[in-house]
């Protein structure tokens, strides 16, 4: 058994359940999809307002176009990104476990959209869910991943929602009856949040998937600092050009940020138990945003991102002040990643 895993049965379970039996499903209803028409928010006011602070940063959500969502995917792959591979191992190792836990006809939640590898093997172990809804903010990649997992998982109602999911929402229900709503939040994006913001978004999941619901989320655990220095700071510079490409994003939209003049550190910060992702400006200089100007210092740094790192007793005691308990977790043999399930309410 894994470091650190709970006692759960991992023999399939059966779905002799009398209450709940599912008719197939016509091609209608497999797919539907909601547009909550998220505000994206403007980018040039949230990055005047971030850089003309007095500690420098921008959001992180603004990574994420087309290049960055890129840049990401090769992130994961490099040998140095330990996350997504020990994470993978987990779920692979336990999936079977996680799903006797979650039970069967359960609703899947899934914050993100969802066609990771991840969330497949979930789906894969899972007894009969009764559907998946899909929350993301980008209508394109969630509407083609709603549409692979509906073609992937014949039988299963597939709810799309462009939404912003740190924003409260309200969950639609699919066709068919559920025995409970579980929320999935893979790859410990929790840990990119500020701890009051990670509190405040499980907080919201609670209430979102009501009494008796769960959340199967992942989380980076503490632990050696040049590890964790030596996944932020990759040999090739993947993870560089990923956190520049925020500037070049910016640019694109009519600021002036010169590439060159700015490097790419993240150091693991002890007392805050985080990674930051900083760009580092090499000479005093001023940039145009738009009508805006920014000064800078040489050697003055915008933090881009926050990463958390967690203890167990940490995380669990975070879900608690949530309202949730956290009640099985399992880790790989070196305790660097766990995969916790948590459940609303219960003593
Ligand atoms: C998406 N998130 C969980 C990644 C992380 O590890 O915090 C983002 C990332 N930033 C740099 N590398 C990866």
């Amino acid at each position: 058994m894994p470091a650190g895993s709970s006692r759960v049965s991992d023999s399939p379970r059966t779905t002799a359940d009398p209450v709940i039996a599912f008719e197939p499903l016509n091609t209608e209803e497999r797919v539907r999809i909601i547009d909550l028409q998220p505000d994206l928010g403007d980018l040039h006011a949230e990055a005047i307002a971030g850089l003309r602070s007095a500690d420098k940063h921008l959001p992180c959500k603004y990574f994420y176009d087309a290049l960055g969502a890129r840049l990401f995917e090769v992130i994961t792959e490099l040998p140095e990104y330990y996350p997504t591979r020990t994470e993978l191992g987990i779920m692979s190792r336990s999936v079977r476990q996680m799903a006797n836990v979650i039970g069967s006809h359960a609703t899947l939640v899934e914050f993100g959209s969802g066609v990771g590898l991840k969330t497949r093997k979930l789906l894969d172990a899972l007894i009969e869910p009764a559907g998946c809804v899909l929350i993301d903010i980008s209508r394109g990649a969630l509407e083609a991943s709603a549409v692979e997992l509906a073609e992937r998982y014949g039988n299963m109602e597939v709810i799309a929602v462009c939404a912003d999911y740190t924003q409260p929402l309200r969950l639609p229900r699919p066709r068919r009856p559920s025995a409970r709503t579980v929320a999935y939040f893979p790859g410990s994006t929790i840990g990119n949040f500020t701890h009051d913001e990670a509190v405040r978004f499980l907080e919201r999941v609670a209430d979102l998937v009501g009494r008796g619901g769960g959340l199967l989320v992942g989380i980076d655990r503490k632990k050696d600092r040049s590890v964790v220095e030596r996944a932020y700071n990759d040999a090739l510079g993947v993870t560089a050009a990923f956190n520049l490409n925020i500037l070049r994003r910016l640019n694109e939209t009519g600021a002036d940020f010169d590439l060159g003049a700015f490097r790419h550190h993240a150091p693991y910060v002890e007392a805050e138990g985080r990674i930051e992702m900083r760009l580092i400006s090499e000479v005093a200089q001023t940039v145009q945003i738009g009508d805006a100007t920014v000064d800078f210092d040489a050697g003055e740094h915008i933090v881009t991102e926050h990463s958390h790192k967690y203890d167990l007793g940490q995380f669990e005691e975070m879900a608690r002040q949530a309202g949730f308990r956290l009640t099985n977790h399992w880790s790989d043999e070196r305790d660097w990643f766990s995969v916790c399930f948590l459940e609303v309410g219960g003593a």
